[in-house]
């Protein structure tokens, strides 16, 4: 089971109850919410409030600092597996941004172009020119350039390899081979990657950042946390303050819920951010339906918005929590047909999409080089 989590493909139906319990995270309370919006005095994300952002690991401690009035950092990644990221990409950087305006803290972000090539099979230079089309994408996200600090493994790697010799020297084979089922006659860049991706939880990845030791928050689906479970125990070993977590649950493929979108789906089983309106419409007007094979019958009996994948993109990115729960009562009572929900989902999608191009096409390389300089 250990590391499901890591393995997850588009086609696997997530248990996110199942994954809490034999992973040992822990589930965010209304307390914790409602802490986290006393010490930000503002109304906490939807994605927290509609428990998509599901569990942690030790979020108290990052509140505990926060009120007394103590640093920390966000640190979270992307692995450029296409030029483009896609919907459910959006979701961990949505959060931390969120949680950058909001406790107005440094976010370092980690570009595994090494992970790809490692685990993929295209030449290096392939997942190197999308590294770069995937850093645009995380721009045009709309991170504040004065607090987001860009890296790519292979061209950061020199400042990353104290903290990453630290980390191989204190995990074992056994460990790395556990984590990630890694078998005798794969590559042995599948046993190395892993502490590239645990080293900047070490703060003095990022001297010109950090000039002391400071804590991490990480947030991310809950995919990698086979990663970050090695890195806590690592870190508790170097006396380095443990990364904490919080994990988002997966935005579900076109095709069916509690899944995964995923880049290795076919391309029209994937929202993609530089979908035009046209590709968007048709691929949500073929998306999985929690509708009545009839209108007839749809009207008598309602659709089932728990399954409906239209739906399901609403409460991910639908932020008035009132309409949203018009919407699903309509949709139970067979009101709204299941046409209508995915009119309406491709109407908040849409504005999404096109503003994150817009911004994206104004992007040139002094603002890449304002993200990425170092020292
Ligand atoms: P990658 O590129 O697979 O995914 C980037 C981030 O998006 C999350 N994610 C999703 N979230 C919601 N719905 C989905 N359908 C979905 N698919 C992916 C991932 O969990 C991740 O947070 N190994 C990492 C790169 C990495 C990283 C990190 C990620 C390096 N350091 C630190 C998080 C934190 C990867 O390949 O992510």
């Amino acid at each position: 089971m250990e590391r499901i989590a890591h393995d997850i493909s588009e086609s696997t139906v997530v248990d996110y109850n199942r994954l809490v319990n034999e992973f040992g995270t822990q589930k965010i309370t209304d307390d914790q919410i409602k802490r986290i919006e006393q010490l930000t005095g503002r109304n906490v994300h939807h994605l927290l409030r509609r428990q998509i952002v599901f569990s942690h690991r030790d979020l108290d401690r990052i509140l505990n600092l926060v009120e007394q009035k103590k640093p920390f950092y966000l640190y979270t990644g992307r692995g450029p597996s296409k030029g483009s990221c896609h919907l459910g990409h959006l979701v961990p950087f949505m959060v931390c941004k969120y949680l950058q305006e909001a406790f107005n803290v440094p976010l370092v972000i980690q570009i595994t172009d090494d992970e790809k090539f490692i685990f993929k099979n295209q030449p290096l230079h392939v997942y190197q020119s999308y590294a770069k089309e995937n850093i645009k994408d995380i721009i045009a996200m709309g991170f504040c350039p004065e607090k987001t600090f860009i890296f790519q493994n292979t061209k950061y790697i020199g400042q990353l390899y104290p903290a990453i010799l630290e980390m191989q020297k204190h995990l074992t084979v056994s460990e790395v081979q556990g984590s990630f089922g890694i078998r005798g006659e794969e590559n042995v860049g599948k046993m190395c990657y892993p502490t590239t991706q645990m080293a900047p939880c070490l703060s003095s990845s990022f001297p010109h950042l950090f000039p002391e030791k400071a804590q991490c928050l990480i947030p991310c689906a809950i995919d990698q946390d086979p990663f970050f479970r090695l890195a806590r125990d690592v870190c508790r070993k170097l006396k380095y303050p443990k990364p904490c977590l919080i994990y988002t649950k997966f935005l579900p493929g076109l095709g069916a819920p509690n899944t995964k979108m995923s880049s290795s789906s076919s391309e029209d089983a994937v929202i993609f951010l530089s979908d035009d309106l046209t590709t968007l419409r048709q691929k949500i007007g073929k998306s999985f339906s929690g509708g009545q094979n009839t209108l007839e019958l749809h009207k008598e009996l309602g659709g089932n918005p728990d399954v409906d994948i239209a739906f399901q993109y609403l409460t991910f990115f639908m932020e008035d929590d009132h309409i949203l729960e018009d919407i699903r009562d309509k949709y139970l009572q067979g009101e709204l047909s299941s046409g209508g929900i995915k009119t309406l989902c491709v109407d908040v999608i849409q504005p999404i999409l096109e503003s994150f191009q817009e911004r994206r096409s104004k992007i040139n390389q002094d603002l890449i080089n304002q993200f990425m300089k170092h020292a």
